[in-house]
């Protein structure tokens, strides 16, 4: 086998399989070239939605995708619909509110239901971190992680490391400062593992109490000061405060937050002069961000991060369902 390393004309590992994962659980699993592989796939999706409607490509017809949602969403849920949708899956939401979650069913009783449906993929979004590889371990189908707990939430990585390729042309030797609550962030999280695995330089910013302690050995360097963490950084990506998952008080105000930690047009001064400014939303305005940048289409990048997700979702969907729909090739 050819080194993914070495000179070759593919990217990928000659005669091996791009991507040899039956799910999609997290970023930790993945070499740099099955990163770079969804990431390819998904360039295609992005030509295609901006296309026609007419040109579009329904090679998930027939599949039935179930979206189970344990936790509440805007954008992965409804990206995801949409992804499956648009390749030409049956796609069904279960919402965890309206579900028999709320009469007592467990995890895995729900989990064995939906594989009692013959679902040919499942994503799930749960408020547990680890739940989502328990359902993937009990389940016939790929099973998508779309944000368990403060684990791991892989597509949102995916779509973060997209739009930087696309918008830096490449992402290795980037400075990327991941600022604000990195301890309860799932995002932060696989961000960090996946954009050190293709090369770039991870910095994490935020008040002692909400970096975790072992963060340099997941390869991002530790700031607590804004102005330092963000000095020269070509991406500089926000995080609101996971009021969520917080069983304490990590910060003494929201106001005094702002003032050490938001990102302000003066502030963003430090970083590089052309830094994309990058949010996974839900923002919450006037604490980690102000509006005149999160709005300034030169700087900011959050509308930009979902259209990728589209098209993320709908590579991942695709890659993940190949060896169902009996794909030659894939691996
Ligand atoms: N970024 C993200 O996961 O957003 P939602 O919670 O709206 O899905």
């Amino acid at each position: 086998m050819t080194s993914p390393n070495s000179p070759s004309s593919s990217p990928y590992p000659e005669g091996s399989a791009a991507f040899p994962h039956r799910h999609l659980t997290g970023m930790a699993k993945l070499q740099p070239w099955e990163i770079r592989f969804l990431l390819d796939e998904a360039e295609h999706w992005v030509e295609m939605n901006r296309k026609q409607i007419e040109k579009r490509d329904d090679r998930l017809h027939g599949l039935t995708i179930i979206n189970a949602f344990f936790e509440n969403s805007t954008r992965t849920l409804l990206s995801f619909e949409i992804a499956g949708k648009r390749l030409g899956a049956d796609v069904v939401n279960m919402h965890a509110a309206q579900s028999s979650v709320k009469k007592g069913e467990t995890l895995i009783d729900t989990a064995m239901t939906l594989n009692a449906m013959r679902a040919d993929a499942i994503v799930i979004r749960h408020a547990s971190s680890g739940a989502v590889q328990l359902i993937a371990d009990k389940v016939d189908c790929p099973v998508l992680n779309a944000g368990d707990g403060r684990h791991e939430h892989p597509t949102q990585a995916l779509l973060d490391a997209l739009t930087i390729r696309r918008r830096k042309g490449h992402i290795e030797g980037q400075i990327v400062a991941i600022c604000g609550d990195i301890l309860h962030s799932r995002v932060a999280r696989s961000n960090i593992i996946a954009l050190s695995t293709l090369g770039a330089q991870v910095r994490v910013v935020g008040p002692p109490t909400l970096i975790p302690k072992d963060i340099e050995l997941m390869g991002a360097t530790p700031f607590t000061d804004m102005d330092a963490g963000i000095k020269d950084a070509d991406v500089v990506m926000m995080l609101r405060l996971q009021n969520e998952r917080m069983d304490g008080a990590f910060i003494p105000s929201p106001r005094e937050y702002h003032m050490l930690y938001g990102l302000t047009p003066q502030r963003l001064e430090k970083a590089k002069p052309d830094a994309l400014v990058m949010h996974p939303g839900p923002m919450n305005r006037g604490v980690e961000i102000v509006s005149s940048i999160a709005d300034d289409p030169e700087r900011s990048a959050v509308t930009e991060q979902v259209e990728m997700g589209v098209a993320v979702r709908m590579a991942c969907l695709d890659v993940l369902t190949r060896k169902r729909r009996g794909v030659e090739g894939w691996q």
